[in-house]
């Protein structure tokens, strides 16, 4: 299949980006899967609605069946449209946080939204992307669309057009370039199905900015602890990893520099990823730094286009820094965590 590229620039308005995005919006109408930026990662979309048009986006990711795709919409009457009740505690994080980076988990109405999005689940997860040109495509074509990360499953989400194309290429009807993506992980999914809400995966939205708004939030706490299952079936595949074996360290740069000595010495390529503050500390094979620490979200912003960077190396092994568990924080080390395999090294 030839893969259709759109480049538009989403600094502009609707209106302007309108005939690339009208081309797009129709193969996406006629049961076709298209990728697409979206403030977070890349999206990979089809007709949520179509059975047969979902089932392209798993077969062209090799995503597993059982893992749910969140719905992406542009219009609250959507929402209505697909789920059987919006508990107060959801109006209130709606008006807060959508169109943003904030993914609710709700009771869904039968007979709306095609059972392969859901994968069998009582409930669906729904956004509001705040992306000019996804906002625009979902208008365009009038559809929900259904769309996970447009990457083949396991590898890190896509920040950019490009990152897309590498995995895709060939697979997919087309790619819309709006440039990349600003906050670089995905959305927060929480569970509003709960008396207490959960967050299901940490993402764009912190547990401090929800807890602001409406109270205590639960963690799942198969996010701390490997051996429970998670309650969000995508959090139990191993994902964003590189190609090579990763471990994340937990110590100072000097200890970190102890670690990639002793590999060196076996005669192994390493590879460190760190910040820009410590960048010219480490000597090792391949040193690369992804954002600043005085801005986590800088770190979130480049995270997955650096783990994708390792690819292009030869190192036989990678040890990254870790970061404060504070807010963005928390999903850039559960990205982290997963993308390691959680191979943890403490410095005692
Ligand atoms: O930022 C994002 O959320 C990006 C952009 C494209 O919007 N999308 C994304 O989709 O990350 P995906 O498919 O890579 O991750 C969706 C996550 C998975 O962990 C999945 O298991 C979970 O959401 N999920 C989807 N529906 C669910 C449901 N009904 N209940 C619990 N978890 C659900
Ligand atoms: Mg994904």
């Amino acid at each position: 299949m030839e893969t259709n590229i759109w480049v538009v620039d989403n600094i502009v308005d609707k209106q302007s980006i309108y005939p690339q995005v009208k081309e797009a919006a129709q193969l996406l109408k006629s049961g076709e899967v298209v990728a697409f930026p979206t403030e977070t990662v890349y999206g990979l979309g089809a007709n949520a609605k179509d059975a047969k048009a979902v089932k392209k986006i798993f077969a062209a990711k090799g995503r597993p069946s059982d893992n749910p795709l969140i719905v992406h919409i542009a219009h609250l009457k959507q929402l209505e449209e697909m789920v059987s009740a919006i508990p107060d505690v959801a109006h209130t994080l709606i008006k807060r946080f959508w169109p943003g980076p904030l993914t609710l988990v709700l009771p869904k109405k039968e007979g709306v939204i095609s059972d392969p999005v859901t994968a069998g689940l009582p409930t669906v997860a729904v956004r509001m992307p705040a992306h000019p040109v996804a906002l625009a495509l979902i208008e365009a074509s009038g559809l929900p669309l259904a769309a996970p990360s447009a990457n083949i499953s396991g590898r890190p989400s896509p920040t950019t057009a490009a990152h897309v194309f590498a995995d895709l290429n060939g697979r997919i009807a087309g790619i819309v370039d709006g440039g990349e993506t600003g906050i670089g992980v995905e959305s927060t999914v929480l569970d509003c199905t709960t008396k207490v809400p959960t967050i299901l995966r940490p993402g764009g939205v912190t547990k401090e900015a929800l807890e602001k708004v409406i109270g205590n939030v639960f963690v799942d706490s198969a996010l701390t602890d490997e051996r429970q299952t998670p309650k969000s079936p995508g959090m139990k595949y191993t994902h964003y990893a590189p190609k090579s074996p990763m471990a994340i360290v937990q110590g100072s740069p000097a200890f970190l520099q102890t670690l990639v000595n002793k590999q060196r010495t076996l005669g192994k390529k390493v590879g460190v990823l760190t910040t820009e503050e410590n960048r010219f500390f480490y000597d090792a094979d391949v040193v690369l730094a992804c954002g600043s620490r005085h801005d986590l979200h800088t770190v979130a912003s480049h995270l997955y286009d650096t783990l994708r960077k390792f690819d292009e190396t030869d190192v036989d092994f990678i040890y990254s820094e870790s970061f404060p568990t504070e807010g963005i924080g928390e999903a850039i080390m559960n990205r982290l965590k997963k993308a390691a395999g959680h191979q943890v090294i403490d410095e005692k």
